[in-house]
């Protein structure tokens, strides 16, 4: 089996300067939706692209094999461009870059009706609004597919719609292709019309109007992401999931979370995010790309590519920063900012703070206001602070710098030698006193 994605159009509606395939639906380009999909049934996939297609080509895998049609004459046409991916010996799926929640088991149900034997199988649903869409006509055993624009007024109330979806044998397609022309309402090379041809064709119904609706517009596309984000807070409720509020929560459709997990509200859980059992998510969060495990606490913070180890707890008001590493069991509190580095088992992290390309050990403590200060103006320098070192408040870490195994740092200091195991650091001014000074002052 393969699978033809056609994608060459402009989107002229979406007002966009960006070809319409790539808009993205829950964080990820709609063209890659339906390329995820096809990959599931076909062995090969195709995309036939016109409109930007340098653009839309840097987004795809490099196992898709790419067709360019230059000028969209029509859907017929298009598949015309990608003839020698057909073959006379395999059948081909005809898919669609702006048609992007079709779901394998529907290709699946097709490509089985198809086995038993059809030149063409098609993908037709009911429609409550059916304008617009090609209608699917049958008289004695025999399909025909008729354009809106063509379609004579007393088939106008015709309900059964033409999904553009179709399986159609290699052989079949390549003989019907050349005999098409474009003498219709639209001046249009129809792929339709290589359906009016078939003797032999089979139908597959779908009642899930998502995976047939096709983005032609700003609002069909949120209207999509809407239903998504609807249908992806259900799927989590019902396999053990809480979200208290699913009026403000986001979860992007490849995110998933664990049983018991608590999501509060105001919470945005994107893209691969993987979050493990038993956690306590938000409210007021915003949790990209990170991986997750379980018993883990993230409050008001805002978390991008990390990995968050069991037991950890995290906010309120903290930012992890890609490269974010947090062990088993850490603590990162409010106002602390982490950039690639590793916090290890047990280490506290808890007030005002900057961690930067750092490695940090086990049950280390971190005072308020420490910095790692990585850049020295030209390039990023790393800091080592090994198990169990102390470091004092508000102390500056002059990286590259390294804080041995259970070191203390006084706090205030600004710390530019490295401190061997066991020491003591310190580096600020000495106080002075002067008693009375004061008092002194005001006689005089
Ligand atoms: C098509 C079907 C119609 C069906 C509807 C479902 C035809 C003739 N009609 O109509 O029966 O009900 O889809 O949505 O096929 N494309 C190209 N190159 C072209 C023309 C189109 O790549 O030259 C791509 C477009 O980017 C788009 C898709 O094919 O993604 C569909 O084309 P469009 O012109 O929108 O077809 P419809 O008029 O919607
Ligand atoms: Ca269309």
């Amino acid at each position: 089996m393969k699978a033809l994605i056609l994608a060459a159009g402009k989107g002229t509606r979406m007002k966009s300067r960006m070809p319409k395939v790539l808009h993205k639906l829950s964080g990820k380009p709609m063209i890659e939706w339906v390329i995820e999909t096809a990959g599931k049934v076909a062995q090969r996939v195709g995309v036939v692209l016109g409109f930007g297609a340098k653009q839309v080509k840097e987004h795809l895998p490099r196992w898709v094999d790419v067709f360019i049609q230059e000028r969209q004459l029509g859907t017929a046409h298009a598949v015309m461009c990608a003839r020698k991916f057909l073959d006379p010996d395999d059948d081909v799926i005809i898919l669609y870059g702006d048609v992007p929640l079709i779901s394998d088991s529907t290709l699946k149900r097709m490509v089985e009706e198809h086995k038993k034997g059809a030149d063409v199988t098609i993908l037709v649903a009911d429609a409550e609004n059916p304008s617009g869409y090609g209608r699917v006509i049958e008289n004695e055993g025999r399909y025909k597919i008729i354009e809106d624009a063509d379609l004579p007024e007393d088939l106008r109330s015709i309900r059964t719609i033409n999904t553009g979806f179709y399986i159609f044998s290699g052989r079949f397609l390549l003989e019907m292709l050349p005999k098409i022309k474009n003498d219709n309402a639209k001046g249009e090379y129809y792929l339709t019309d290589a359906v009016n041809f078939a003797e032999n064709v089979r139908i597959v119904k779908t009642t899930d109007l998502l995976e047939i609706t096709g983005v032609n517009t700003r609002k069909t596309l949120v209207w999509l992401e809407e239903q998504l984000r609807k249908r992806k807070i259900e799927e989590l409720l019902e396999n053990g999931v809480t979200i208290l509020d699913p009026n403000t929560t986001y979860i992007h459709y490849s995110a998933e979370i664990g049983v018991d997990t608590v999501i509060h509200p105001m919470t945005f859980i994107e893209g691969k995010t993987k979050i493990g059992d038993g956690c306590e998510i938000g409210p007021m969060s915003r949790i990209v790309d990170c991986e997750v495990g379980n018993n883990v606490k993230i409050v008001r913070s805002e978390c991008f590519r990390s990995v968050i180890e069991d037991n950890v707890s995290v906010g309120p008001f903290a930012r992890l920063r890609e490269g974010t590493v947090l062990k088993k069991s850490s603590k990162i509190g409010n106002f602390v900012e982490i950039k690639r580095s590793t916090i290890g088992e047990g280490t506290k992290a808890q007030h005002l703070s900057y961690i930067g390309d750092a490695h940090v050990g086990k049950d280390v403590n971190i005072g308020a206001g420490t910095i790692t200060c990585n850049y020295d103006g030209k390039k990023k320098n790393p800091t080592f602070i090994e198990d169990r070192a102390f470091i004092g408040s508000n102390t500056s870490l002059v990286a590259p710098v390294r804080i041995g195994e259970g070191a203390l740092i006084g706090a205030g200091s600004v710390i530019t030698q490295n401190v061997p195991p066991h020491s003591l650091g310190l580096g600020r001014a000495r106080q002075i006193v002067k008693e009375g000074w004061v008092l002194k002052r005001k006689e005089e």
